[in-house]
């Protein structure tokens, strides 16, 4: 169903610009992290990466309607540096996801009615805040000089929760069964 409202409508685009480029920003900063001996913080980014683009299509199908062409001011972390400097980026971003830009969109999306975006903004809050947590502890190891500790990372592909070594029976957020998780 298509947005109605043009505030949740330039929300959508907006929520949809920042996921699209942190999207890509994971990737990059993963293949340093790989290159810099964490391969485990490279799989992290590369997850999280996936758990960006579920939450970037979302937001682009709540758009809906007919194509057309839309100008999209999002706001986003940009630079590269050693993988430590670039999780305090990740940090950074997810934290500024989780403490203002979603509880802002999630709230103009419940008084304009938009149960789509509602669902769409829940969605990625709630991934957000495990993100900001899982890079947390990435960047502890590697303020150590070591990897994170993991064996694999899975990621619910409707809602993209983010979950260390093993997938629940069903997704806490959206209850998407076991098997439709992603594993890296
Ligand atoms: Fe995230
Ligand atoms: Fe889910």
């Amino acid at each position: 169903m298509a947005v109605k409202n043009a505030m949740t409508s330039d929300f959508l685009h907006s929520a949809y610009g920042g996921e699209s480029m942190a999207h890509m920003r994971y990737l990059t900063w993963g293949t340093m992290a790989e290159k810099e001996g964490f391969p485990n913080i490279a799989k992290l980014f590369e997850a999280i990466a996936y758990a960006e683009r579920v939450h970037a299509n979302n937001h682009f199908k709540e758009i809906g309607g007919n194509t057309a062409d839309a100008t999209v001011v999002a706001g986003a972390v940009f630079g590269t540096g050693k993988t430590v400097d670039n999780l305090q980026g990740a940090i950074n971003g997810e934290l500024h996801e989780v403490e203002q830009m979603y509880p802002v969109y999630l709230n103009a999306a419940e008084f304009q009615e938009e149960k789509g975006a509602q669902r769409s903004f829940h969605f990625a809050l709630e991934a957000e805040k495990i993100h900001a947590e899982l890079f947390k502890q990435a960047q502890d190891a590697a303020k150590g000089n070591q990897d994170i500790k993991l064996e694999a990372v899975y990621v619910c592909p409707i809602c993209g929760h983010t979950i260390l070594d093993g997938a629940p029976d069903n997704c806490p957020v959206c209850g998407a069964k076991k098997e439709m998780y992603k594993k890296f």
